[in-house]
């Protein structure tokens, strides 16, 4: 075994010196290091520590909490609310911000705690999202306008995958990275640097139990997939469906492919299913940096307004010529005369 091993403080600290100096960046992972490698222990533990099952209380988008949902989310406010840096937070599973009273820090921390809760009890994947945002000049205070900022604006994302490995991967704006956690000595390792998503690829991964409620271009998109060699694709793809973005976003990263969640017939008056600020934004910015593109439908997610914290949107992402192609499905529907359903 190699010790000449990068860990992610020294890629930290490396970072530190080559971009942003002052260090605020490594205190800002740092804290978000040891809430995942927390959750990640209680997600292994699992029914030994009684952490399966239901917690008998719903959250702010009326879905059923998990007890690691509840759990989780309690970890990530206590852990990353120690050091100061985040002046604020935001959770899926909060209806109100979390303000850190007699914190020095002005950024925001945005997180869904438990991604994937469905997966929980039958040992499948999950995992947690993060996005970090900065409270602009002169602004005082943290209400939650000061958190609807676009996608854009963050200054770095993130997420930990509990799977067969736990991995942090993570962008600052330079390219992403990802980090293997050595369980033994409690370190994360660099072990995948400069992830990028390759720009082709014949793999798609979204619910088709709700193919019914699908808009036109969707529909047109799967469709050519499924007819294969056949069809005007000419070629055969694949599918998958883990039934947690983050799963979904990492096997992307590893070998290409499109993750779609779109608006449909069903979900279209809450605006999708996945929020934009705790999924969509992160794994936006992430499969940006690399080299894969994210969109609505229609329009970059990056730079959607917000106009709530809670806010949920359609996401299609992925290797970037079939997005382009799916964006492009799109436009030829609403040219032709197609009504977008939001
Ligand atoms: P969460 O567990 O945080 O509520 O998120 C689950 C999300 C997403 O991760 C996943 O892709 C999707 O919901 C699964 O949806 P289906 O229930 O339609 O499979
Ligand atoms: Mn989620
Ligand atoms: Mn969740």
């Amino acid at each position: 075994m190699s010790y000449k091993r990068v860990t992610l403080s020294q890629f930290l600290m490396e970072g530190q010196h080559r971009y942003h100096g002052s260090g605020t960046f490594t205190s800002l992972l740092t804290d978000i290091r040891t809430t995942c490698k927390m959750i990640s222990h209680e997600v292994n533990r699992g029914a030994m520590a009684g952490n399966l099952g239901v917690a008998g209380t719903e959250n702010v988008q009326g879905e059923q909490q998990k007890k690691l949902d509840v759990l989780a989310n309690e970890i990530f406010l206590h852990m990353t609310a120690q050091s100061g840096n985040y002046a604020a937070m935001a959770s899926e599973e909060l209806e109100d911000v979390h303000t850190v009273h007699g914190a020095h820090g002005r950024y925001l921390l945005l997180f869904d705690p438990l991604d994937g809760s469905s997966n929980i009890d039958i040992n499948i994947a999950v995992g947690s999202i993060f996005s970090i945002l900065r409270i602009p000049d002169g602004v005082t205070g943290t209400p939650e306008e000061v958190f609807l900022q676009p996608g854009v604006e963050q200054v770095a994302a993130g997420y930990a995958i509990y799977g067969s490995s736990t991995m942090l991967v993570l962008t600052t704006g330079h390219g992403v990275n990802g980090f293997t956690l050595d369980q033994n000595i409690g370190v994360f390792v660099l072990t995948h640097p400069n992830m990028r998503i390759p720009e082709d690829a014949s793999e798609f991964a979204i619910n088709t139990s709700r193919m019914r409620f699908w808009e036109p271009p969707v529909k047109r998109y799967i469709d050519e997939c499924l007819a294969g060699t056949e069809g005007p694709r000419g070629k055969d793809f694949n599918m998958r469906w883990v039934a947690a973005m983050v799963a979904e976003v990492h096997r992307i990263l590893c070998r290409g492919g499109v993750f779609m969640y779109p608006v449909d017939e069903r979900n279209a008056k809450q605006g999708g299913k996945l929020r934009l600020m705790y999924e969509a934004n992160p794994m936006s910015f992430i499969v940006e940096q690399a080299g894969g593109m994210a969109i609505t439908g229609r329009d970059r997610i990056l730079e959607v307004e917000p106009t709530a914290l809670h806010q949920r949107v359609g996401v299609i992402l992925g290797s970037k010529n079939e997005v382009e192609r799916i964006r492009r499905y799109h436009e030829e529907h609403d040219a032709a005369g197609g009504k977008p359903l939001a």
